[in-house]
């Protein structure tokens, strides 16, 4: 069966049953605590609370829909048969229209007989229970003593695997129930009965609402036969243009392309552009693989110019948005020479070391898109001693704290850093504000040179835009001044000072004349973190927590961009670096 069929059986068969057929939603979502759209319901939040009414807008309480999705769950395991990043996802949904028995019934009706999936190939799992959220014994009764299922192919399982939501800080959730061919997941029903408020307390929800979700991409796998996504309908036109271009290609390197290469064309198509943040920087690693592979595996066709067309044939008659080809691929142009600049600097930074270390290496990689094998390819001389091993263990350190910041990312504030005083929400984000932190102490103690020792630290803010530095000092500092202030900082930068730090008891750090700021309490053991070969004479000295780059020249360019009075005697200063 043809992925179109499918497609259309899906939504003929839920139009039958009164549901108003929607157009997919953007990739890029309402909710702002969301990056990216990654489930069919995301457009009906506000139906589900009640919020707004689904008879005016859909003329139905009940609405089905293919919908664009992005996950970057699975984003490493790309380029096997099954794993990808864009998918499309078939629901059906209901806002106090229908509830378990009418869902179930209709999901199994579609399963066995349009899909022709026989029975005995199904199984499903429902929602055991837990202290918070009781068996779902409805479900699970529907299952047996409706539909007929054996008991020995009904499971039960806990909160990990049948249960859902919220997307984002807070929106509906429920138990769900999974059904399964031939021991694959191919759709998931969801009862949304109750609000997971932020705090993650659940509250009942007056009407409860139905959102199912059912994989196109697998689904046509499954239909198709071939046990391989790339070899569907789906995929096959992008993966044979690929192949011509590089004859012989690897088939687990055919697969990330054909993925990425997708996934970026969706994104662009949506509106999101490459940058360094949140869905921008996702947009942005996708493209550059591709251009690394290219050049890695000596790629010499143009694949972006290829895949555009490829992918505009296939999907502009569902998505209007893909005729937009030409702006498309000017976008993935653009990020091309921006990407064939930061190699060129790349290759410069490591010509200016006599050997680079894993951690060099990884900076390099983090600031100039330089991945470890393009250093070793480009520049052979400087990497000689450089391993794979050691660069994997930087790359797996920055992994776990990108990992957990994004896992904060859906369940809080969206920052992988947060000390307070420094804030990043992507990994280039934390290597800016890393640099603009060691420049706010290269600020302090430039000032403190330049116009005296009156001036101390009232407050620092660092965000990935700017450093925002507050002192005392009763007037404004002269054009001059601040002229003198920012030159001495780019002197020491230039200089390329080592920035260490020493850990030692409080009484003794204080002793160093190391700066401190008095509104903060500090623990019995204290890092010192200077700026030179040795603590005694540092340009900078200060207790701080980190993190700081590792020696100044780092820093880049150091700018102060404004001065302000912020109150009486206080006095602020704006500055970035490049
Ligand atoms: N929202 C559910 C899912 O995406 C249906 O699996």
């Amino acid at each position: 069966m043809e992925s179109s069929e499918i497609r259309k059986k899906f939504l003929q068969f839920f139009e039958e049953r009164g549901h108003a057929v929607v157009k997919s939603s953007s990739l890029i979502p309402d909710d702002p605590s969301v990056l990216l759209t990654t489930a069919g319901m995301q457009q009906f939040k506000p139906y589900y609370i009640g919020k707004a009414d689904p008879m005016k807008e859909f003329g139905s309480r009940n609405t089905a829909s293919v919908q664009k999705c992005f996950r970057t769950s699975d984003i490493d395991e790309v380029g096997d048969k099954t794993h990808l990043t864009f998918f499309e996802m078939l629901g059906n949904f209901s806002f106090g229209g229908y509830f378990k028995r009418k869902a179930i019934n209709w999901a199994y009706d579609f399963v066995v007989n349009i899909l022709g999936l026989s029975r005995d190939r199904i199984y499903v799992t429902v929602f055991g229970g837990d202290e918070e959220v009781p068996f779902d014994k409805e479900s699970y009764d529907i299952w047996h003593k409706e539909v007929g299922l054996p008991e020995e192919n009904i499971k039960k399982h806990g909160r990990e695997d049948n249960f859902w939501g919220p997307t984002g800080n807070e929106g509906p959730c429920g138990p769900t129930t999974e059904i399964y061919v031939d021991g694959v997941e191919i759709w998931n029903l969801v009862f949304n009965e109750y609000y997971c408020r932020s705090d993650k307390s659940l509250e009942k929800l007056e009407m409860p609402g139905v959102d199912t979700g059912m994989g196109l991409e697998r689904l046509a796998v499954m239909l198709q036969g071939s046990g391989n996504v790339f070899e569907t309908d789906l995929f096959h036109p992008l993966a044979s243009v690929i192949r011509e271009a590089k004859p012989g290609l690897e088939d687990r390197i055919v697969r990330v392309l054909a993925d990425h290469l997708r996934s970026a064309i969706f994104l662009i198509a949506d509106g999101v552009r490459p940058s360094n943040k949140e869905a921008g920087y996702i947009l942005r690693r996708l493209l550059r693989r591709v251009l690394v592979y290219e050049i890695k595996h000596d790629i010499h066709a143009e694949l972006f110019a290829l895949a555009v067309p490829v992918i505009k044939n296939q999907y502009a008659k569902w998505y209007p948005e893909m005729e937009n080809d030409r702006e498309i691929l000017n976008v993935m142009m653009d990020e091309k020479s921006k990407f064939e600049k930061a190699l060129a600097q790349g290759v410069k930074e490591i010509e200016k070391y006599d050997a680079i270390s894993a951690k060099d290496a990884f900076y390099i990689y983090e600031t100039f898109g330089l991945p470890f094998e393009l250093q070793k390819e480009l520049v052979p001389d400087k990497t000689g001693e450089l391993k794979k091993e050691d660069f994997d263990k930087e790359f797996e350190k920055h992994q776990e704290i990108s990992r957990a910041g994004l896992e904060k990312k859906f369940g809080g504030h969206g920052l992988i850093l947060d000390t307070g005083e420094l804030k990043a929400s992507t990994q280039e984000e934390l290597e800016k504000v890393t640099r603009l932190h060691t420049a706010t102490h290269l600020l302090q103690a430039a000032l403190r040179k330049v116009v005296g020792d009156e001036v101390k630290q009232m407050g620092s803010d660092i965000t990935a835009e700017r450093l925002r530095f507050d002192f005392s000092f009763p007037r404004k500092l002269t054009s001059e001044e601040l002229q003198k202030v920012e030159d001495l900082v780019n002197e020491v930068v230039q200089k390329d000072l080592l920035m260490s730090y020493k850990e030692m008891p409080l009484e003794e750090a204080k002793e160093t004349g190391a700066l401190f700021f008095f509104k903060e309490k500090y623990p019995d053991r204290v890092k010192v973190y200077y700026a030179g070969h040795n603590l005694d004479d540092a340009f900078s000295k200060e207790f701080c927590g980190g993190p700081h780059v590792t020696n100044t020249l780092k820093v880049g360019k150091f700018k102060i961009t404004k001065q302000e009075s912020v109150g009486a005697g206080v006095k602020r200063i704006r500055a970035d670096v490049e």
